[in-house]
């Protein structure tokens, strides 16, 4: 097989890209002919940059664009280096923020499983509020191979991919099927006990993206706001929510439409991201930098910046009861970035904010207590 050449001949230049002297862009001044220049200059440097200098994600989207308009490898050796690539991307996009990888669900069903008894899932209607757009079907589709009766994926976001959100069920029973571990760790499932909570699913309709292979009594979509939820009083066993409740405006509300449709002696599981999410996107350093701005906007950078303990008062007076508050990482809040918050952040203790840090969670489990809606057979 050839050897990789370490110096790569240069992209080729996109034709007619090149500014052109025309109406507005006219030189008419010293000033504007050099910023013209710096422009021109700024793009063929772009344009002719060694391949090693292109971004991964330009590279990516360069194969895609190829791939797509029909493009193939064409002999063994290309093959060969193809399989490679491959390999190397499921490696390299194992990663937490991927909402298709392993790693994602590993991180996010471990923590539950330490606090919700398997027997509770056993049977249980799950529901996974603000599921997402994008993989929508697979947090709840994991609890129903883990014993689950019934589902529901809740966001009020349309689906982006329904082929793609279909398909990647097929590779969360492939994941339980080789080796649950990679999902559950110690806590695995053996894989005649998952083929017997696929009962409804058609594993080869999923793996071709095809709809028609859920099981529509099991694992049902609803396309709706948490206000409005359709569900029955008492109707959900458990509600899960990730990186959610922290985007829900008129959050009261929210918590009386959970308390409504959990049943009496039911579970909430909820993965809060107390950070500023512009942090993201790099626009900001600091997890607490929207905490020094004063608004009265409910949602800021689309977050409502209720703090942690704030949220447990507004779940008990909601009538739940917070069992357990965990923090997947924390962040040091110095005193002197402390006295720039705005108020009421400055005023609430330091600490209040220490359990906030990019890319964690804070997690709290609450039953729904006194609240009227059907009691669980189990319960009864
Ligand atoms: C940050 S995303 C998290 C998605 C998913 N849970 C995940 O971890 O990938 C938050 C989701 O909540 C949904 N959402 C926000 N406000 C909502 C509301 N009031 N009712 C229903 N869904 C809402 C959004 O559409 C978005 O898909």
């Amino acid at each position: 097989m050839p050897a990789l050449r370490e110096s790569r001949p240069p992209l080729p230049r996109p034709k007619g890209t090149l500014p052109r002297l025309e109406g507005a862009d006219r030189p008419d001044s010293l000033a504007s002919f050099a910023k013209l220049a710096v422009r021109i200059l700024s793009r063929l440097r772009r344009q002719w940059r060694p391949l090693g200098r292109v971004s991964l994600a330009e590279l990516s989207r360069e194969m895609l664009a190829r791939l797509d308009t029909g493009q193939s490898y064409e002999s063994n050796s290309d093959l060969v280096l193809a399989g490679r690539l491959q390999e190397s991307l499921e490696a390299a996009t194992d990663v937490h923020d991927n909402r298709f990888a392993a790693r994602r669900y590993y991180d996010l069903v471990r923590p539950i499983l330490a606090t919700v008894p398997r027997s509770r899932i056993e049977g249980a209607t799950v529901v996974d509020l603000g599921c997402g757009s994008l993989n929508p079907f697979a947090f709840s589709f994991l609890f129903l191979m883990l014993g689950a009766e019934r589902a529901y994926a809740i966001d009020v976001d349309p689906v982006q991919d329904m082929r793609r959100a279909v398909k990647a069920l097929s590779t969360c029973a492939l994941w339980f099927l080789i080796d649950s571990r990679r999902i559950l760790g110690p806590d695995r499932v053996c894989p005649e006990e998952v083929l017997g909570n696929l009962r409804g699913f058609d594993l080869p309709k999923l793996a071709a993206g095809d709809p028609a292979g859920l099981a529509p009594d099991r694992l049902l979509y609803r396309s709706e706001l948490v206000f409005d939820l359709s569900l029955a009083d008492g109707e959900a066993d458990i509600v899960f929510s990730v990186s959610f409740l922290e985007h829900v405006p008129r959050i009261e509300e929210a918590l009386e439409a959970l308390r409504r449709v959990t049943r009496i002696g039911g579970y909430g599981h909820h993965l809060i991201d107390f950070a500023d999410h512009r942090i993201y996107d790099g626009t900001v350093a600091s997890p607490f930098e929207y905490l020094k701005l004063r608004t009265t906007d409910e949602l800021l950078y689309g977050t409502n910046r209720i703090p942690c303990r704030q949220f447990c008062e507004l779940f008990e007076r909601h009538g739940f009861a917070v069992e357990r508050v965990e923090a997947a990482q924390t962040a040091k809040l110095s005193s002197d970035e402390h006295a720039r918050f705005a108020e009421p952040y400055r005023s609430m203790p330091r600490e209040d904010f220490e359990t906030v840090a990019r890319g964690s969670w804070c997690v709290a489990d609450s039953s729904g207590i006194g609240l009227p809606g059907r009691a669980h057979p189990r319960d009864e």
